[in-house]
């Protein structure tokens, strides 16, 4: 086996985080470096990639720094990064515009473009998803239709990992699982689809080459050695979009348990062994970054960060701790209190860039507790209803393994077992979806013959909690919390018209 070391690398939407991780899956050392996104016009989300190309390098160098650790040693780099950013290279490899992240959702009129020009439900056969705002390809077409003088210059598209692989080696690659997102990709070929460039006239020559998870794409440049202190020659492999990296650092590389984050955005992922979509085309069928593996996904978009932004709008001085456990002194319910975590809009299972959020059934009696209570119980109520829309594909769901800053707290965990009803594990790592890339870089360094084998040496599940009482009672609230986005629709769109 060469090289002590794999070097997992997670470009969120936050921070860049690096990690140096062994063969057993022990994490030696971690560093990060944090940026912040921008909100030039409501629901719109941009930053400037060259956040994460320097955010990378002080990452790296945090962490070699900070183990001891000989680039040598490192044997090959994993990267991963937030999905769907669209980010615009001219041909002298320069930055165009500001990545158009995720979290957009700008894109109606374009989406509407998609479906005309593709028809939905081929749309939907080849892509496996339907046209939804935050996807790369919308994005695309908003820039052609509002903004030509960028256009024009357009020479490379790529993702914001594929960003940093780019900086990093010199390729322009990515891999199939983050570019399942562009909805550009045939999904059951694991290939760009000729069909739908013509139909939305988009170049070949703009887009990455192909590569799956675990395959190296290519090595660390002269240039790149020099930013970030690795040696030149070091392998780095496909890696993965951060969700898939993320359910490969949490070992769900088959079908079985699911896949649950808590980030800023809430995930549940559950793998497949093939490609199978939702009729409706509106939860996510996109590959894995596990060979000849597939996944379903629903994602709302403002989970722990519903959380976030109630501390930093009513408590910015208090401590998440804090917070907490004011909504732990609370009952489950918060007294009457419900929460709509759609603060930048929905994307699963109400898909609906237009939809606000709210709290509803606010009193007198209601104390700061209560609010954060009803925040964390809303977000654990979207998630079971992307849960709900997953089952009803027919994934059969009885446990689920989870990551990510929110599921640290006691208190979340628990309402997330009850509201979920199912059995929950976590893993002995909290790094998450680095953690899945440093797997997917130990498979491409041939430390293990594939992802599985990679995954059962480093990844560790362990208990985490169990529904318990209060779970039926949580049912009971879930019915009521599902009337909630047919009454609020309305009223967010006359207020979106203001
Ligand atoms: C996945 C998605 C988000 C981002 C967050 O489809 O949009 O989870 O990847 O980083």
């Amino acid at each position: 086996m060469s090289g002590r070391y794999v070097l997992g690398i997670d470009t969120s939407t936050t921070s860049t985080k690096a990690i140096l991780v062994d063969a057993a899956g022990r994490v030696a050392g971690e560093a990060s470096a944090t940026y912040d996104a921008d909100s030039p016009r409501p629901l719109w989300s941009e930053q400037d990639p060259r956040l994460w190309w320097r955010a990378t390098g002080e990452a790296i160098r945090g962490v070699l720094a900070r183990t001891g650790a000989h680039p040598d040693e490192v044997a090959a780099v994993g990267i991963d990064g937030q999905m769907h950013g669209m980010t615009l290279f001219d041909a002298a490899g320069e930055v165009l515009r500001p990545a158009i992240l995720w979290n957009d959702q700008r894109t109606a009129a374009e989406c509407d473009e998609i479906r005309t020009r593709v028809g939905r439900e081929r749309l939907i056969r080849i892509a496996g998803n339907e046209a939804i705002a935050g996807l790369t390809a919308p994005k695309l077409l908003w820039v052609r239709n509002h903004e030509p003088e960028i256009w024009a210059r357009v020479a490379r598209v790529l993702l914001p990992k594929d960003a940093v692989r780019w900086w990093l080696t010199g390729d322009a690659a990515s891999d199939v699982s983050d570019a399942s997102g562009m909805l550009l990709l045939d999904h059951r070929k694991r290939d760009w689809s000729p069909e739908l460039l013509d139909a939305l006239e988009i170049p070949r020559a703009w887009l990455p080459r192909l590569a799956e998870g675990p395959e190296v794409t290519g090595v660390v440049s002269a240039a790149g050695a020099a930013a970030t202190g690795l040696r030149a020659g070091t392998p780095v492999v496909g890696g993965g979009g951060d969700q898939a990296a993320n359910a490969v650092g949490l070992g769900v590389v088959d079908p079985g348990p699911l896949a649950l984050s808590l980030g800023t955005s809430g995930v549940v992922f559950a793998a497949t062994d093939a490609p199978v979509h939702a009729a409706d085309g509106w939860l996510h069928a996109f590959c894995h970054a596990v060979p000849e593996r597939w996944h379903l996904m629903g994602v709302m978009l403002s989970a722990a960060g519903s959380l976030r932004w109630l501390h930093d709008a009513i408590a910015p001085e208090a401590s998440f701790e804090t917070l907490v456990a004011e909504a732990a002194a609370v009952p489950p319910g918060a007294e009457g209190l419900l929460f709509a975590p759609y603060l930048s809009g929905e994307r699963h299972p109400h898909t609906d860039p237009r939809i606000r959020g709210a709290f509803v059934g606010l009193t007198l009696r209601h104390g700061r507790g209560h609010l954060v209570r009803a925040v964390l119980e809303g977000v654990a109520f979207g998630l079971r209803d992307m849960l709900d829309q997953l089952r009803a594909t027919g994934a059969p769901v009885t446990s689920a393994r989870m990551s990510g800053g929110g599921t640290r707290s006691d208190t979340w965990r628990g309402i997330l077992a009850d509201v979920l009803d199912v059995p929950l594990m976590g893993v002995a790592t909290a790094e998450g979806a680095a953690f899945g890339a440093a797997v997917l870089a130990a498979t491409g360094a041939g430390w293990y013959p594939d992802v599985a084998a990679a995954s059962a040496a480093m990844v560790h599940p362990v208990d985490a909690a169990e529904p318990g009482p209060d779970a039926p009672r949580y049912a009971e609230l879930h019915a009521i919390f599902r009337d909630l986005y047919p009454s609020l629709r309305e009223v967010s769109y006359r207020l979106g018209e203001e």
